[in-house]
């Protein structure tokens, strides 16, 4: 590299400074850049005072305008909300049974009845309400506390087993290895019978035999003489393929019922009057019964 003198024909101005011999020329910065960034900082000035800007210890300076994205989206639903007050008041008053009788109103239910389920039963119930062990799969016609409209509308309203609703649905099977009320023998004849009740194969044909006798005595006042169960006491049908409380394979045997007659088992679900407005749980009762497994009302 050769050092290489400066040009001093160019009539450049300098800012005076100089390091060994090395000058600074002043070039100014061009008329529009400097321009607009007087006019952001204007903006920006502006900006600070007529929105929310300054984070503070909760939340930030709110800014003249009382604008917010939150505030943004309160309204949007407000004016949703107000929208659909005719409809939502309509969905709330009528009897159940007209709910259906009225396309509009029924097409209405079962979209926003699946707003409601995905948002508040999904995690439960599964997204497409088919259930898991504990969990009733929503799509079958086998109901625990009945099928009809009205029965899952008092169901969803009032829970099933919760401490917060008086009104929920209540029933307690016995415990009965942990609470002693049967001898192990008697225990383990019950669970072979309940297997031959759906046809499922007795892993000790005898036992199942002597206790149809444990069965009769201790277990038909709530599942029914012939198993088929009782929705005024939420006893499930123990005479068909459908079972609730499975084991972690998603398949029932003997150990899985075994486990239900020896410490019992206790569904719990919330009550929903207290959380979805009545329009809310008529839409999504509503969805439910039209997801297959609904009934005719008696
Ligand atoms: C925290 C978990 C949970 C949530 C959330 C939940 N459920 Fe349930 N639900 C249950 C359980 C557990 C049962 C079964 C209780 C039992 O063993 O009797 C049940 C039972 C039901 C039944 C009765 C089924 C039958 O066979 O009779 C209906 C209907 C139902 N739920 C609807 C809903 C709807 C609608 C929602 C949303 C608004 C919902 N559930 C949210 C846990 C839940
Ligand atoms: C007081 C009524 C009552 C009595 C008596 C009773 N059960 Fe139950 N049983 C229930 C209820 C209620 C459930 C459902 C519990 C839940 O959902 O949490 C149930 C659930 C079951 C289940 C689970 C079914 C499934 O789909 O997973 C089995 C199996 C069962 N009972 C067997 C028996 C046997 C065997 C006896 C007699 C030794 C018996 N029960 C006595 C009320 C009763």
């Amino acid at each position: 590299m050769s050092d290489k003198k400066q040009d001093d024909n160019l009539d450049y101005e300098t800012t005076g400074h100089s390091w060994d011999g090395i000058q600074e020329y002043n070039k100014p910065l061009p008329r529009w850049w400097l321009w607009t960034f007087y006019l952001c900082i204007v903006w920006g000035i502006g900006y600070v005072i007529a929105y929310p800007a300054w984070p503070l210890i909760n939340g930030a300076t709110p800014g003249l305008l009382g604008y917010s994205t939150r505030g943004e989206v309160a309204q949007e639903i407000a004016s949703v909300d107000e929208a659909n007050k005719a409809i939502n008041d309509k969905l709330a008053s009528v009897e159940l049974e007209e709910i259906a009788a009225d396309a509009d109103l029924h097409s209405y239910a079962l979209n926003a009845g699946g707003a409601v389920f995905r948002t508040w039963c999904a995690q439960c119930h599964g997204s497409g309400a088919a259930g898991a062990s504990g969990y009733p799969n929503l799509l079958d016609n086998d109901w625990l506390w009945g099928g009809t409209l009205e029965d899952i509308h008092l169901t969803i309203t009032h829970g099933i087993r919760n401490e917060e609703d008086e009104d929920a649905r209540y029933s307690e099977m016995p415990a009965f290895g942990r609470d002693e009320l049967l001898e192990e023998a008697e225990i383990t004849q019950v669970v072979n019978y309940v297997m031959t009740l759906s046809g499922l194969d007795a892993q000790d044909p005898a036992a199942a035999e002597a206790g149809a006798v444990v069965y009769e005595d201790n277990c038909s006042s709530c599942h029914a003489e012939d198993g088929t169960g009782d929705i005024y006491q939420g006893a499930p049908n123990l005479a068909d393929a459908l079972w609730l409380f499975k084991g972690a394979d998603n398949k029932i045997d003997y150990n899985d019922i075994y486990e239900t007659v020896y410490n019992a088992r206790y569904g719990v679900m919330p009550a929903w009057q207290t959380r979805l407005s009545e329009s809310e749980i008529r839409a999504v009762a509503t969805y439910v019964h039209g997801l297959g497994g609904g009934q005719a009302a008696e």
